[in-house]
């Protein structure tokens, strides 16, 4: 496999999530992140491709290499259409969950990485868009 063409995995399994993870890891290391940030990046991705396939059934992960004024980044959006988010202040707060989780995933995904954006609508879907700059 190339990582530099598989710039999308389908999410629709929990394969689907060990497949978001090995490429995860792999776009990281190649950009030359460090081993703890690695796993900081795969965590943060597992939990969001999880809430993928718990919340909304199905969805899409996309990764992209940043380079800006030499600093160099991955960004990595994960996409649903499912039910969306109400009240997104909500969602973010450590222990909150529908489905008697933890709770923890999407505090903790924003606490792992160094940029975390939600967009969602009510019967559409959610994006979250996350970020990690190499040190
Ligand atoms: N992609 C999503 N679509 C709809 N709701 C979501 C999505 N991701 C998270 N949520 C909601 O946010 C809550 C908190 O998510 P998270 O912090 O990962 O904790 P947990 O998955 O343990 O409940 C979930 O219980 C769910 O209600
Ligand atoms: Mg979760």
């Amino acid at each position: 496999m190339s990582i530099k063409q598989q710039r999308e995995v389908q999410i629709r399994s929990d394969n689907d999530i060990v497949a978001t993870r090995r490429t995860v890891r792999a776009v990281a290391q190649s950009l030359g992140f460090g081993i703890t940030d690695v796993t900081r990046i795969v965590t943060a991705t597992s939990e969001l491709a999880r809430n993928v396939v718990l919340y909304a059934g199905s969805g899409v992960m996309r990764w992209r290499e940043l380079g800006m004024s030499g600093r160099v980044g991955v960004e990595l959006t994960l996409e649903d259409n499912g039910p969306g988010i109400a009240d997104i202040e909500q969602v973010m707060q450590e222990g909150y969950t529908t489905s008697g989780g933890l709770g923890l995933g999407l505090p903790g995904t924003k606490r792992l990485m160094d940029e975390f954006e939600i967009a969602s609508e009510i019967g559409k879907g959610t994006r979250i868009t996350v970020r990690k700059w190499r040190r």
